[in-house]
């Protein structure tokens, strides 16, 4: 055998799409081309800028920090304690909670998937469409995939009663993946009953809710943002949530992000913990400190904490705006296209086929994934009605 042919054996892996369309975007030389395609908040200017908050607290841990030794798999106490109280509030009815730092939103889902999947009967339920990651994700650690309708794109409204039906007829010890808030790709909000009536089936078919929370207080609030998922904690035995501070502290590549657990006994709490803890130590040992450490001083001080506040009530302010202008520039083509004023955060999912999309592309230099799914805070407000003349005919 050639000494070299094991690496040639390998199967050629595409291209991350989002990547591919960024270089594509890159390469565009015309000044008017717009790209909805990225995952990134963008500001009126469509920079996404460094938080005044995240540079203060650099600056401050710049002064005062002693060293840089190991932090252990568990990462920092003090940001698990500081974002649990960001995150959760006063609520969640006193039950015992336990955390671990882990890189990113995507490490904490990784290592929750790793857990699940120690039981080869589960199945873990996800709603589609949703965030292109999230299949490969569990699909990695071998877990069962169970997939169900969440999303009319045609009619831009969220299929409560197929998910209702898909969860009532869940095993139980089954897992039910839900995106806390600013649903990703759909901005596809529940309301509180709907988030009621998810609480008690998935009390009463004794199921295990794993929250992805990737998006807390680009909604309609920090604390709003996460009422359905502390009400789904409080009603439910056991319950697990995939923190990422990527968006909400604009930390994106700083790796930033927890898992959480909820459950009745705080021992057997920290016995998970300690699995997931076994899992970080074989993969990538413990998580970058940087990022959480930003946050911890971010959340600890009063002043800057209500620095961060303001800076992400703006972002959240920007993104309404720009959504009710676009419920209405792209209401005219398509009336359900209105919806897009009552969706939250930053992505709305459009019906178009993907050859359009390619042609708008090429066309219009308007670029957005083969999904049709738009970052809405990739527009000026200004643009927005010209945005929408140019994509209007392509719509399906
Ligand atoms: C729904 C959802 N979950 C998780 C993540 C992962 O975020 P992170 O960059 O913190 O890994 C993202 C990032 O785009 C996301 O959209």
């Amino acid at each position: 055998m050639n000494k070299t042919a094991f690496f040639d054996s390998l199967t050629e892996q595409k291209p991350d799409p989002l990547l591919e369309l960024i270089a594509k975007f890159a390469a565009d030389p015309r000044p008017g081309k717009i790209d909805l395609g990225v995952g990134v908040y963008r500001d009126e200017t469509g920079r996404t800028p460094v938080m005044k908050a995240v540079k203060a607290a650099e600056h401050h841990l710049w002064e005062t920090q002693q060293s840089k030794s190991y932090i252990g798999p568990e990462g920092d106490p003090v940001f698990l304690r500081t974002l649990a109280s960001e995150v959760f509030g006063e609520r969640r009815g006193g039950k015992p909670v336990a955390g671990i730092q882990t890189p990113g939103g995507t490490g904490a889902l990784r290592l929750a998937a790793e857990l699940l999947a120690l039981d080869k009967r589960r199945k873990i339920w996800i709603g589609t469409p949703t965030w292109v990651n999230h299949q490969a994700i569990f699909a990695s650690v071998g877990l069962q995939i169970a997939t169900y309708r969440f999303f009319d794109i045609e009619k831009q409204t969220v299929l409560v009663d197929e998910m209702l039906t898909t969860l009532r007829n869940a095993a139980p010890g089954d897992a039910v993946l839900l995106q806390t808030s600013c649903h990703n790709p759909t901005g596809a909000a529940l309301s509180q009953q709907n988030w009621r009536d998810i609480a008690d089936i998935i009390a009463a078919k004794g199921l295990i809710p794993l929250f992805d929370n990737a998006y807390q207080g680009l909604g309609r609030g920090r604390v709003e943002d996460a009422a359905g998922m502390i009400d789904v904690i409080e009603t439910v035995a056991e319950a697990m949530v995939a923190v990422s501070c990527s968006k909400s502290f604009s930390l994106y590549r700083e790796r930033t992000g927890a898992a959480y657990l909820f459950g009745d006994r705080q021992a057997s709490l920290n016995k998970a913990i300690g699995n997931l803890a076994s899992y970080a130590r074989t993969s990538y040992s413990m998580p970058p400190a940087h990022g959480a450490a930003i946050v911890a001083a971010t959340l600890e001080d009063p002043s800057l904490h209500r620095t961060w506040v303001d800076e992400l009530s703006e972002m959240r302010t920007r993104i309404v705006e720009i959504r009710l202008a676009a419920a209405e520039a792209f209401g005219q083509f398509r009336p359900e296209l209105a919806n897009i004023g009552s969706q939250e955060g930053m992505f709305s999912l459009l019906p178009i086929s993907p050859e359009n999309v390619r042609q708008l592309r090429s066309e219009h230099g308007i670029y957005m994934p083969d999904s049709g799914r738009i970052n809405v805070a990739g527009m000026r407000v200004r643009d927005i009605a010209s945005v929408a003349e140019r994509i209007g005919p392509y719509l399906t």
